[in-house]
């Protein structure tokens, strides 16, 4: 079968495992070919192509980024974009198009299916928030990326007496978050799913403080928000601008949140933007064994014509599940992980006046 291959959106460590594998399993078990389509959907828009073969993907599964490169290219948003992806895979003789990608890349998938394309999904997003699968590639290694950060914060802010406030990627959910602060040890992990009350993030550090722990760690989400009623107002993005899919570029709360904890708490307070250090370089062994078996399930689904689908981990099994489902809505972080991981904080004086 001659095959089409892209990676779409923000890259992600791992995607060149799963390309590896999707070419190592279709070249040695099904004797397929494949088309590299060169920066996400740009790459059918404007026909931009590498060769895909034993000899290109040897040696990139330790290495972060993606040999085909990506972008946020929106078909949909060209007069003509999708006719031209589905010319440019007639004029290759695509048979069948892998798409890895999260939801933006993912819903541009659905559309071409809609139109009589052959296309397998793979989920990809360090942000973990697809529906329909348990894990995306990705997230472990951000996650690693941000404990060991919160690891090295920590010794510098007991060394100070500072709050630090880490801020991490995460625009609809929060669950680089939520596994980073759990694994750092984090004093206040503030998420998109719950919009925080910034006078009892203030008063659990008073109380900390009081404890004789001088020092604290706030791990922020950049999609959190400030509650209705205590919001300083400050708009928390790095410009108006927003990119094909709609997206505005979010960045910078960490900074809003050290100056209102300083003012109300008086404890010197400095903030730490990870940004895109949590989406570059080498994938975890977790990650690289997790978009392996993407990449072996696509190819399979391919074969098995289990097209307008995308493979998904459930339940430690590869399966397929129809790319409508994965695109619907953002899994985000629900109210029993919530409440679970509440456990591990002080309730605020406050809040013990209120539950007494
Ligand atoms: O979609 C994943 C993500 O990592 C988001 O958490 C973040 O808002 C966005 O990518 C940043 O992307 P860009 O590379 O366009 O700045």
């Amino acid at each position: 079968m001659k095959i089409g291959m892209l990676t779409g959106g923000g890259d992600c460590p791992g995607l060149n495992a799963v390309i590896r594998a999707v070419v190592r399993k279709g070249v040695f078990r099904y004797d397929d070919e494949f088309v590299g389509f060169l920066e996400g959907w740009r790459g059918l828009v404007e026909d931009k192509t590498m060769p895909l073969t034993l000899d290109t993907v040897s040696g990139i599964l330790p290495r972060g980024g993606t040999i085909l490169r990506t972008s946020r290219t929106n078909p949909s948003k060209r007069a003509d974009g999708i006719e031209r992806c589905t010319a440019t895979l007639k004029r290759h003789q695509i048979q069948a198009l892998i798409a890895i990608g999260g939801d933006d890349t993912l819903s541009v998938a659905q559309k071409l299916h809609e139109h009589g394309i052959h296309v397998v999904g793979v989920p990809k997003t360090i942000d973990n928030d697809l529906s329909g699968t348990d894990y995306t590639f990705g997230f472990d290694t951000a996650c690693n990326v941000v404990c060991e950060a919160i690891d090295r914060l920590h010794t510098t802010a007991e060394a100070h007496n500072r709050v630090m406030v880490v801020e991490v990627m995460g625009r609809d959910a929060g669950w680089i978050a939520l596994y980073s602060g759990i694994a750092g040890g984090a004093d206040a992990i503030l998420i998109p799913e719950r919009p925080f009350n910034i006078e009892k993030v203030a008063e659990s550090l008073r109380q900390r403080h009081e404890r004789g722990r001088y020092f604290s760690i706030v791990v922020v989400a950049e999609g959190a928000n400030f509650s209705a009623d205590t919001d300083p107002g400050t708009p928390v993005l790095q410009d108006m601008g927003k990119d094909e899919f709609g997206h505005a570029k979010l960045g910078g709360i960490a900074n809003v949140l050290a100056r209102e904890i300083e003012r109300r708490t008086g404890f010197e307070t400095r903030a730490v933007v990870l940004g895109h250090i949590q989406r570059g370089g080498s994938p975890t062994a977790f990650d690289r064994v997790l978009a392996t078996r993407y990449g072996l399930g696509a190819i399979d689904m391919v074969h098995r014509g289990e097209f307008g689908c995308m493979a998904a981990l459930r339940s430690n099994k590869i399966i397929s599940i129809p790319l409508k489902e994965a695109i619907a809505r953002n899994r985000v972080v629900d109210d029993e992980m919530i409440q679970i991981v509440d456990g591990l904080f002080e309730r605020t004086s406050n809040e013990e006046a209120v539950s007494k």
